[in-house]
């Protein structure tokens, strides 16, 4: 019933648009981001897999330059609820076609991506593209990366995409908690294992230190908090329903944790506090930006006769950031990437900095 139904409108608007139906079109991205706080708005038309940005527009409507002649317009309330206008038929903003919406919206932003297929005539590459509208990375309440970054990683496909850890998996790393109770590692041949064989060194014994000042950056957890929620006929909430851990990890196996001088803890519970409200037909879940540091680590084999043996290949580190400054939640609609509850990624391309 529903691939007729689809068939059936996709049809309607073919025969409603002005276009020859022959002509050939072009998927494009079609991108809103809202800023709540500031109320900045711009849209930006990518091509179908994202890789290329083909204009942008300042506004709730990209109508200027390639544009002209297939006007895209929004009308959306603050979380990006409504319909996206394409030549004036208008569509909501959800995933039941013929045009497909995703979106994501945090307390202080919102993201609406539509899949628009735009006839082969209109000439994208026309023109200059316009400035970024406002910066996007900081715009969140916790000057992590905000949902356009967020959005980046979750639509990344193949070498490009973060890699999915489920609950399970993540709270076994986190149990292992390497200690330093692993050998020392020095080749019994070398000049430092002899010397440390014959005991002429003494007792040696490895300390985890920062590399430098540590090159800190703000990498996030994300996690998503409750199982898809599919509406079905009518509006549904979607409540995150567990509280998950998110403890420190690390690229490689390292002697002990260490603060490292910035405001992170251990481990940190993401919290469950936030519901998100969606519409008919539509599929909604509840995810965590949970903010961590990441910075640079290496262990250090030494004695107090002989001082440094050896200087361990640095690691980088990530730990959550205290009392989660940083951290927020974000809903997320649409079957594309709502994923099972306790599924998590990380994002690696924050800010540099400390929490
Ligand atoms: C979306 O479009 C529908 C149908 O044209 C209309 O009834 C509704 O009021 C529109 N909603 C918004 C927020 O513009
Ligand atoms: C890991 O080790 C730290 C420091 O010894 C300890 O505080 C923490 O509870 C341990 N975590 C687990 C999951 O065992
Ligand atoms: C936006 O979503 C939040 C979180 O679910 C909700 O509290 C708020 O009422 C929504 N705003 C609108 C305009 O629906």
């Amino acid at each position: 019933m529903k691939t007729i139904a689809i068939s059936a409108a996709a049809w309607a608007v073919a025969l409603a648009s002005p276009l020859a139906p022959a002509e050939a079109t072009r998927e494009l991205n079609i991108a809103l981001t809202f800023n709540k706080l500031t109320t900045q708005v711009s849209i930006e038309a990518y091509n179908a897999d994202r890789t290329e940005l083909l204009a942008r527009s300042c506004a709730f409507s990209l109508q200027d330059g390639a544009f002209k002649d297939f006007p895209i317009s929004f009308a959306v309330d603050d979380n990006g609820s409504g319909n996206i206008s394409v030549q004036g038929t208008a569509h909501p903003t959800n995933d039941d076609g013929p045009v497909v919406c995703d979106r994501l919206y945090s307390p202080t932003e919102s993201l609406v991506t539509c899949s628009v297929a735009v006839p082969a005539s209109v000439a994208l590459q026309d023109g200059a593209i316009a400035a970024e509208c406002f910066n996007k990375i900081g715009s969140n309440a916790g000057d992590g990366p905000g949902l356009a970054e967020v959005f980046k990683n979750m639509a990344a496909a193949g070498s490009d995409a973060p890699e999915i850890v489920s609950a399970a998996d993540a709270e076994a790393v986190f149990a292992q908690n390497i200690t330093a109770e692993e050998t020392f590692g020095l080749a019994p041949n070398s000049v430092l294992g002899k010397r440390q064989a014959s005991g002429e060194c003494g007792t040696a014994k490895i300390v985890t230190k920062l590399v430098g000042n540590g090159n800190p950056h703000q990498n996030p957890m994300n996690v998503q908090l409750s199982y898809p929620i599919d509406c079905g006929q009518g509006q549904c909430s979607v409540g995150a329903t567990e509280s998950f851990t998110v403890g420190w990890s690390v690229s490689a196996s390292i002697g002990s944790w260490l603060s490292g001088g910035f405001a992170v803890s251990q481990s940190i519970t993401t919290g469950n506090d936030y519901t998100c409200y969606g519409a008919k037909n539509e599929r909604v879940c509840v995810w965590k930006n949970q903010a961590q540091t990441a910075y640079t680590v290496r262990d250090i084999v030494q004695s107090s006769k002989c001082g440094v043996l050896q200087e361990r290949t640095p690691v980088v580190m990530w730990s959550p950031n205290s009392g989660g400054k940083g951290s927020y939640y974000y809903c997320v609609h649409g079957k594309n990437y709502c994923r099972n509850k306790g599924d998590r990624w990380l994002d690696k391309n924050g800010r540099a900095g400390g929490p």
